[in-house]
């Protein structure tokens, strides 16, 4: 597990493993105000004593009207710090690097968050209906992106991620499919793009330069082939860390070469890595200490994220690292998607 436990440097950080706790949304565990419980701070340092190098912290809102769920962590007010700021410290302390994903559903907003859901574009997909987005208010939600990176900072984490990936606001101005904008916000990549080109300036002018910018999005958003030319783009920008999942998509189109071991998502960021020269962590289905070695070792990815693996067994760093027995992930999916983080049954009492 030698090449597992690497140090590696993200601009001038040093952090201490390639082992990446990416975002998890811990449902049911904030409200409506979105702050910080103690069950956040004791899930997240469980994780961090355990050795796991790089944490990402959950989706958190950085609009009250753009959120994912009516108990999403939010990082919209000034007031939200102090509890972040908790987290950070307690995970400090086991020498883990903190970063914060920033995230804004559009579309995807919940039930009961607003009735003004708005997107890219006048749309309607999946029975959800959004209205487009003036330019004023784009302008204003890339502000709001900005004010949460600051806050960020002011709490101690060493950078944000940009959740532009699954399905949420960022990944509807990226992608085609939902993105039918004839503006310079939509039509070409180049225009599709600029939304979150925008939000990466703005931050970068608003941080200070040791502060991590990373960036999550689909390396499938819509095609491999345009995945890549996003990447570069991001990275033109100032992209520090790119962590590849999936974005929007009718049908899975990437195809897998025969021999490779893990899934299309995997895939997408072996791919991408190729093509740019910052740290790219991978991510999805990744289960085992094996699994997850062979991609570094390989020089397939510069960090391996787990996210159910670390709900099914938070001490999963410690015992690769020291040859523990590890509860493996069912895959069951009992922890996705609006169920309380203590519902996994490998886990049964803490997520
Ligand atoms: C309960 C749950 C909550 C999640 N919350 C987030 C989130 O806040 N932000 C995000 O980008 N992805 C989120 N994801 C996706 C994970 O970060 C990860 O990409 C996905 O679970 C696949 O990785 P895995 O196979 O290691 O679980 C969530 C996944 C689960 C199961």
């Amino acid at each position: 597990m030698a090449y597992l436990y690497s140090e590696i440097k993200v601009k001038d950080r040093v952090i201490k493993n390639r082992i990446v706790l990416p975002p998890v949304v811990r449902f049911g565990w904030s409200d409506d105000n979105g702050f910080v419980s103690a069950r956040h701070i004791e899930h997240y340092e469980k994780i961090a004593k355990s050795g796991t190098g790089l944490i990402i912290l959950e989706a958190t809102a950085i609009r009250k009207e753009g959120r994912l769920a009516l108990s999403q962590l939010g990082i919209w007010s000034d007031e939200q710090i102090e509890g972040l700021s908790k987290i950070v410290a307690a995970c400090r302390k086991h020498g883990a690097e903190m970063l914060i994903q920033i995230h804004d559903a559009g579309m995807k907003t919940a039930q009961g968050v607003t009735e003004d859901i708005v997107g890219p574009s006048d749309t309607t997909r999946k029975g959800v209906t959004a209205r487009a987005l003036t330019k004023e208010e784009i302008y204003e939600i890339k502000n709001r992106f900005v004010e949460a990176a600051k806050r960020a900072e002011k709490a101690g984490f060493g950078g944000i991620e940009i959740h532009g990936a699954h399905n949420y606001l960022l990944d509807q101005f990226m992608s085609p499919i939902t993105n039918k904008r004839e503006d310079e916000y939509g039509g070409s990549l180049e225009n599709r793009m600029r939304f979150a080109l925008e939000v990466i300036e703005g931050i970068k002018e608003a941080v200070s330069p040791e502060f991590i910018i990373g960036y999550r999005f689909g390396g499938n958003a819509p095609t491999l082939g345009e995945g890549r030319i996003i990447a570069k783009a991001l990275e033109n920008k100032g992209v520090d860390l790119l962590h590849v999942s999936w974005g929007i998509f009718d049908e899975i189109t990437t195809e897998v070469p025969a021999g490779f071991q893990y899934n299309w998502i995997v895939y997408l960021g072996t791919e991408i890595k190729k093509e740019i020269g910052i740290p790219v962590i991978v991510v999805n289905g990744i289960r085992t200490p094996k699994e997850a070695s062979y991609l570094i070792e390989n020089d397939l990815a510069d960090f391996v994220a787990l996210a159910r693996a670390h709900l099914a067994d938070p001490e999963w760093a410690h015992k690769a690292l020291n040859g523990g027995e590890i509860k493996t992930c069912l895959h069951c999916r009992r922890c996705q998607w609006y169920v309380d983080g203590d519902k996994c049954p490998r886990n049964i009492n803490g997520g």
